[in-house]
């Protein structure tokens, strides 16, 4: 295994869009020589082009010394055929994402490399196992998957696949080490890890939506309350709802059709009606308008509210799975109103009431939120409200991550804060929280819903 890390080691990259254009920039920036190939023509010669006018940005704005930068691009150079390969100890395929055009680059390239040299894909969705399929050495194809915009974006998910040599991966882990990347290993299983476990980030909302539990600016208020950077809705509309609508009908695919990663009809209607979000003009929100501005970001530190209030019979609870409804009905009092996990000191927090809740008390209870610090936002009265249950089923899922040997639960907190810029890890909100809460509250919603898709993870509930 030669080592990769070695400045020297040149590196072709295949494929010079957006991925590609970020992988060889980051590579040249690390010392490496780099080639740069795509089949459409001059496609290198202008990504090379635009990144000589990034480096100097960079540059200008004092990021990186004028030298660094001109050596940078120095060592970027556009090839005209893949015969390049030769000279390369790593190749990085970055092109569309089709299994059967990468697996014929592959097959291409065994043809033309050395014996040693390393084959690394970027795909975000095809299984690395599926794509070794048919080569000659299986074994030294690994994915090393970027994430979007490749420069900024610390995390790198190596992916092995069944065929993939451990010392292929942990080179391509030492490598990204050596480029400033926070790598983790994972198993190739649809998704990979952040996909994966982000899955009902989206789907929760999304459920919400479609029983009409509350408006987007709604549910947006209140994971930006619990600290997430983006409201779900604001997400998916920059995402583009076409693509996230892919990415999940592919790991819905992918898991033979689990319900549990069942795609949602509000999101299907909106990329039927072309409603794809920021890019053109209209998805949940407006725009240029876009969603409503963020407020202060909430403080952190634990919730004065966390513990709930009774007033007599009137109780204000925090949620633990069950509707207001049904507490009502156990505590023989119409008075309940039930308010969501309280991630933060302060922000917006749903809450909602019993349908005999007096008004009265829902005032009284409100105002008693907005005394500790928060911003309450009644919804309609659904099980775990908002935060919980979307919390919940991101950890939830992340547990059947560990469980199914996709990564650690370091692993996992890594990834989602450094892939999507979570505020906290699956895990670590789990040591905060309780292990019996959690399977109480998911529990709670598989009771409330009959299907298949709230199930505890076996890990999740061993852990109880
Ligand atoms: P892109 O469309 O911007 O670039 C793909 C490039 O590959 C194009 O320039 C195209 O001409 C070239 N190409 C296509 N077939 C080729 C072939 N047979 N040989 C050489 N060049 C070829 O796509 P993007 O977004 O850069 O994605 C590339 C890969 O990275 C895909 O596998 C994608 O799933 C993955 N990826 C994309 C992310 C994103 O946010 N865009 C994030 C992480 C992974």
């Amino acid at each position: 295994m030669p080592d990769l890390t070695a400045p020297g080691a040149p590196v072709l990259v295949i494929g010079a869009g957006i991925m590609g254009a970020g992988i060889a920039q980051v590579a040249a920036q690390a010392g490496h020589p780099v080639m740069l190939f795509d089949t459409r023509e001059g496609a290198a010669a202008d990504a090379r082009a635009k990144l000589g006018t990034t480096l100097q940005g960079l540059a200008a704005k004092g990021k990186l010394a004028p030298e660094a930068a001109e050596a940078a691009l120095a060592r970027i150079a556009p090839v005209a055929t893949l015969d390049a390969a030769r000279d390369a100890q790593l190749v990085i395929e970055a092109i569309v994402e089709n299994l059967e055009v990468k697996r014929g680059l592959l097959r291409q390239l065994e043809a033309i490399v050395g014996p040693n040299c390393v084959l690394a894909t970027n795909t975000s969705s095809i299984s690395v196992t599926a794509l070794a399929n048919g080569l000659t050495h299986p074994g030294r194809l690994v994915g090393m998957h970027f994430f979007n915009p490749v420069p900024l974006m610390k995390l790198v998910e190596v992916v092995s696949g069944l065929h993939t040599e451990p010392a292929v991966a942990e080179a391509i882990f030492d490598l990204s080490k050596a480029w400033g990347k926070v790598p983790v290993h994972a198993r190739s299983t649809p998704g990979f890890i952040v996909n994966r476990i982000a899955r009902p980030y989206y789907a929760e909302t999304l459920a919400l939506l479609l029983e009409q539990a509350a408006a987007p600016q709604v549910l947006d208020a209140c994971l930006r309350g619990a600290g997430f950077r983006m409201g779900p809705c604001e997400l998916m509309d920059l995402i583009g709802h076409d693509t996230n609508f892919a990415v999940t009908q592919s790991v819905y695919d992918a898991n033979f059709q689990d319900k549990r990663y069942v795609p949602s009809l509000v999101q299907r209607e909106l990329v039927d009606g072309g409603l794809l979000g920021r890019k053109n003009g209209r998805g949940f929100y407006r725009y240029p308008e876009g969603a409503p501005a963020a407020g202060p970001a909430p403080q952190p530190g634990p919730s004065r509210a966390a513990a709930g209030w009774a007033n007599g019979t009137a109780h204000l609870l925090p949620t633990d799975g069950r509707t207001a409804a049904e507490l009502a009905r156990s505590l023989g009092t119409p008075d309940v109103v039930v308010f969501d996990r309280a991630l933060h000191a302060s922000g917006a927090l749903a809450c909602a009431a019993a349908p005999a809740c007096s008004e009265a008390w829902r005032t009284q209870a409100m105002a008693w939120l907005a005394e500790q610090g928060h911003e309450p936002m009644l919804v309609a009265d659904t099980p775990g409200l908002v935060v919980a249950r979307t919390v919940a089923m991101l950890i939830n899922e992340a547990c059947d991550a560990v469980l199914q040997g996709v990564c650690t639960p370091e692993g996992a907190d890594a990834a989602m804060k450094l892939g999507v810029n979570y505020p906290a890890g699956p895990f670590e909100w789990l040591a905060r929280w309780s292990v019996p809460g959690v399977v109480a509250l998911v529990d709670a919603l598989d009771t409330h819903y009959r299907g298949e898709r709230y199930r505890v993870s076996p890990w999740l509930r061993r852990q109880a």
